[in-house]
This record gives C-alpha cells, structure tokens and sequence, in this order.
C-alpha cells in the first residue's frame, strides 16, 4: 500500500480515537480536523478508484512550480521522453508514459478520460493510438469535401441569422461540430446548437478551472457538460474512461479552435494577401494525395504552419520525474511558445505572422516546429489532419465573413491588434470579441 495512504489511514484512526475518548473540546476539535481532512483525502482516492485512476497525487500536492525549459533542443528531447529521469539507465516507455500522465492526472479527475495523455499503460497507450490513428486515416478525399461544404454552411448560416455574433463560440462550436462529424461519423449525432455551445463553453470552463485547482472539479460533478455529450453522441460511455468520447475530443478540439481563432483573424485583418488561398482551398479541399502539393493549397497551409508557429495552443507540455533511487521529484516544462518565438531560430521577425517564411523553408525549420511534440510522442494529426482540417474551419470562416459586411470588434482587447504585435494566446483571450455586421449592410 502507498506510504501517503497508510499515514492517512492511521491519522483517521487516531482522529477516531480521539473524538471516541476524549472529553476535552480541544481534543474533539483537534480529531474533528483530522478527520475532516482525512475523510477529503479519502474522497480524492475513491473517485480515483472509481475512474479506474491511480492514487498518485503527487502532481496536486504542494506549491510545486516546474522548471521552465525554454532551449529548443532541449524542448525537443523533453518532449520525446529523452529526459526522462530514471536515477540510471536509458528511459523506458512505461517511465516516459508515467512522466507524462502525472502531471495530466487532472484531466482524468475532471473529464473522466484515460487517454494516451493520461496513462502509464503501454498496452493501453499503443491501442488508444492505433483507434486514433485508423480515425484519421479513415478520413477519405471524398470525407474532407463534405466536412468542407458543411464547416461552410455552418458559418454561413451562423452568421446569416443575426447582425452580430460573439466571435469566440462561434470559433468554438464550429470546430467542435466540424470535429464530432470527422471522428464519429457512425454516430447519427444530433447536432443542436444548444448542445454544441454547452459542450465547447464547459470543456473550455473546466480545463481552465482545473488548471488553477486541479481538485476543485470531479467528473461525477460534471452534469450539465455529460449531459450535453449524451444529446450528442447517444451511445457515448461517459463512465467508461477508455471509451470516454473526450479522449478524441479533447486533443482534436481543444487544441483545434484557439489556433482556427487566430489565424482567422490574421488572415481577415492583417494579411488579406493569403485570402485567396484559403478560397481556394474550400473549392478543392481534398484535391492533393498530401498536404501542401497544390499552388494555393500550400499557401494556404503555410498560413495555417504560422498560426501553429507563432501560436501553439499547447504552449507549454509538462513532464514529471519521479526519480526511484533518490525519491526526488522534477517537473519540468517545455516552453514551446518561448521556442517557437526564438530569433536564433526563426529570423529576425519572430513575433511577425509571415506565412512566408515557410515558402522555401529548409527542412531544419519544419523541426523546430514543436506544436504537435516531438518524438516518439509526435501527434498523430501532424502528417496531414491537423494543418487540413484548420485550413479548412479557417476557409469557412473567411468565406462566412466575405457574404456580408462584417467588421471585427476586439471589445477591450482592441489595441492587442497592432501590427507587428502577436495576438494574445491566453485560453480566455478575445472573449469579448464580436462580429459586427456592419451599418451599411443594415441601412
Ligand atoms: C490542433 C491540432 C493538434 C495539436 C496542436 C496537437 C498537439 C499535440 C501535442 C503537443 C502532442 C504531444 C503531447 C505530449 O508530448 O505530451 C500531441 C500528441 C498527441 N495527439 Fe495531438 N494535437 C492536435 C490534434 C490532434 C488530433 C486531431 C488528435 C486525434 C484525435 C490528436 C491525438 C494525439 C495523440 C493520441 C497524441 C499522443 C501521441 C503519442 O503519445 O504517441 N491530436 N498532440
């Protein structure tokens, strides 16, 4: 039994036996305290238990901060596992797949997933990758024209139907929609805007909330969002970690929108010249066997290599050691914002959105593209996927914002839009952001 566990334990008991034999209100206050906190601990482990989790909770304990690793060599063998502190020898996949799930812990107490993310289980981590990896490739030419056509209509019809929109759900639930109809196509999902909007609002709502506490949010708790996931996908099994629906939705999602958002906006507001390649590319989304061989679709994508570039949602991937002969504890993370940032790398215009740069890009720069990890943990959406499907939501957006007059209203983040300055990448940026039609249209 776990050493934290058995010491809880016996603190219970004593608690216990104070409260029993005690007359003194001191004594009854002191194990009332003890056993309140016990009975907490034992809450964390139980539902741990229950979501098939174990009891290591060393990443939720303490006041503990990670040593930032902003080196891009060092990023990259960090992401690889190579880091990996074993107290000797070279690391072993069980032992990489641990430093990973660690500090991931909290996504399986709010979300209730166990993922490639999440777990320490070799067997587990390569058949999660396989069924991600035949979803994508069960992605057909003819699949990538029909998720084309209806993330066009779906933004055209978002839009046609009011004289201003919040600029961030419309993002969200487009990508979340476009996203549920990619990986679960066999289901006959019943796509209601309502249930769309509740599921991105709340998966956004308790990843941020997790992150700040990790044990403020339990799945159990998590009502309103299951419950939307169950209008969705109606044979979704949200008590079942490993078929847990947001194992897929999480990485393709969540990932997905933030980075839709910012190219959008770069390319309607600040580089009209990369226009016509997303049009393009809506006309002929599937046309070339691999990414990038078109005229147009490559500018397109390299557009799309930018925004992945100068804004990586994942901006910083955390690993955590623990070191079986010394028991000391690391955490470190790699700051692949801070890399992709970097002049020394990127040239003299690091914080420049330049799809440009990826025009005649020697092969050294596609390396140090660490948006998607690296290594032997390199997402499976990199090859093709991931830059396909967010030229795509970014085409459609455009397309939606050329049928009508609109403008862009950033609310208090209006001056974050100077030229030359990045746009912000925190996850609760531009929530006021909101498309305007504007008043000649409505004269
Ligand atoms: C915007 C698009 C995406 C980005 C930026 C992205 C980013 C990443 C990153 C940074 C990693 C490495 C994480 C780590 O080392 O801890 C990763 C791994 C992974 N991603 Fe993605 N991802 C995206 C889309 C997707 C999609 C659509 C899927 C499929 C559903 C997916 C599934 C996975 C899986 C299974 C891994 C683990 C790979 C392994 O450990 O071998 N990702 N992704």
């Amino acid at each position: 039994m776990d050493a934290r566990i058995l010491c809880t334990l016996c603190l219970q008991l004593l608690a216990g036996a104070l409260v029993a034999f005690s007359k003194s209100s001191v004594c009854q206050l002191i194990g009332g305290t003890f056993f309140l906190s016990s009975a907490m601990h034992w809450t964390v482990v139980l539902i741990n238990r229950y979501l098939n989790v174990s009891a290591d909770s060393t990443y939720l304990e303490g006041n503990a901060i990670p040593v930032i690793i902003t080196d891009n060599k060092k990023c990259k063998e960090m992401l690889g596992g190579d880091r990996t502190h074993t107290g000797a020898g070279i690391p072993g996949i069980q032992e990489k797949l641990a430093a990973r799930a660690r500090p991931n812990f909290r996504l399986r107490l709010a979300f209730g997933i166990d993922n490639a993310f999440t777990t320490d289980d070799e067997v587990w981590y390569r058949e999660f990758k396989k069924r991600v990896q035949c979803s994508l490739k069960a992605i057909s030419q003819e699949r990538w024209h029909i998720l084309a056509r209806d993330a066009r209509s779906l933004a055209t019809s978002k839009l046609q139907r009011s004289a201003s929109s919040p600029l961030v759900p419309l993002v969200q639930s487009i990508t979340l929609r476009i996203t549920l109809e990619a990986f679960f196509p066999k289901n006959p999902v019943r796509l209601r805007d309502q249930h769309i909007e509740t599921v991105a609002g709340e998966i956004n709502r308790v990843w941020m909330v997790s992150k700040d506490d990790p044990r403020s949010e339990s799945w159990r708790c998590q009502l309103k969002l299951r419950d939307a996931l169950a209008e969705l996908i109606p044979d979704a099994k949200v008590f079942e970690p490993r078929e847990n629906p947001l194992n897929i939705i999480l990485p393709a999602y969540e990932t997905m929108w933030r980075v839709v958002l910012r190219c959008f906006v770069e390319v309607w507001q600040r580089h009209v010249e990369w226009q016509g390649a997303f049009e393009d590319l809506l006309r002929n989304p599937g046309a070339s066997q691999a990414p990038g061989e078109g005229h147009n679709e490559a500018r397109a994508f390299h557009a799309v290599k930018e925004a992945f570039r100068l804004y990586p949602p994942t901006r910083r991937v955390h690993r955590h050691y623990a070191d079986p002969s010394t028991a000391k504890r690391v955490w470190e993370a790699a700051d692949i914002e801070t890399c992709h940032r970097s002049a020394e790398v990127w040239g003299p215009d690091p914080l420049v959105f330049n799809p440009g740069r990826w025009a005649n890009a020697h092969a050294n720069l596609g390396a140090s593209l660490l948006a998607f990890g690296a290594g032997d943990f390199t997402c499976p959406a990199k090859a093709g996927f991931g830059y396909r499907m967010a030229a795509i939501l970014v085409a459609a957006l455009l397309d939606a914002v050329g049928q009508g007059p609109w403008k862009l209203d950033m609310g208090n983040d209006e001056e974050e839009l100077a030229e030359g300055v990045p746009m912000l990448s925190g996850r609760d940026a531009y929530v006021q952001a909101m498309l305007v039609r504007s008043e000649e249209e409505c004269r």
